[in-house]
């Protein structure tokens, strides 16, 4: 999870997190291209967030229920370093009870059937509590990708699209030697 703090996200983007806590639209889809800050937006909710809030690598979730599938549990672990051994039921109950669910970069690989059922499956347990997903993919490609059902979950509450430029390169210059 990002480091991150709020006077670097735009404020329209603040204005619009706040509403859909206000009014409880989720999930907040965060879409954008490469280092326009969604995972550091959604570490800064998840930093703050009242309750427990949980955080997921997509491509963790997907293989950790591959693994539990495979061998009937996966150890996880915490962010102090001690392992928690999860059954598949006891992810998705992690991840359904939790006060928050960030779903960090769905999208960054072509999902395969039964990614799309796991995360249908996470997505259907957040139904109208508060879910965060970022992802590079704009909601056509979204659609297209992970097909009508999970994208219309997705897209139901607030889509949000961080524009401008890649702040991984505001610092980045060419480093030019010569022989
Ligand atoms: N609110 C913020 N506070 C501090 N740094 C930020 C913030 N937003 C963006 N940055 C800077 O920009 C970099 C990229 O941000 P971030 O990782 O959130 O991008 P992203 O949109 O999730 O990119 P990707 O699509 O590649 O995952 C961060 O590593 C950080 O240096
Ligand atoms: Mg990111």
């Amino acid at each position: 999870m990002p480091a991150a703090s709020w006077n670097l996200v735009p404020p329209d983007a603040v204005r619009e997190v706040e509403n859909i806590i206000q009014r409880s639209r989720w999930p907040l889809y965060v879409f954008g291209q490469q280092g326009r800050g969604k995972s550091c937006l959604a570490a800064l909710v998840h930093q703050v967030w009242p309750s427990r809030a949980v955080w997921f690598d997509v491509s963790e979730l997907l293989s950790q229920v591959k693994t539990c599938r495979r061998d009937g549990s996966v150890d996880v672990a915490g962010p102090d370093g001690r392992t928690f051994e999860f059954s598949e039921a006891g992810l998705f109950d992690r991840l359904a009870n939790a006060g928050l669910l960030v779903l960090d970069d769905i999208g960054i690989r072509t999902p395969t059937d039964v990614d799309i059922e796991i995360l249908t499956r996470a997505v259907n347990a957040r139904a109208g509590k508060p879910l965060i997903v970022t992802s590079n993919l704009k909601p056509d490609e979204l659609n297209q990708a992970f097909g009508a059902r999970l994208a219309s979950r997705l897209l139901a509450g607030v889509p949000l699209c961080l524009a401008g430029s890649d702040r991984r390169l505001t610092h980045s210059q060419v480093v030019e030697v010569r022989s």
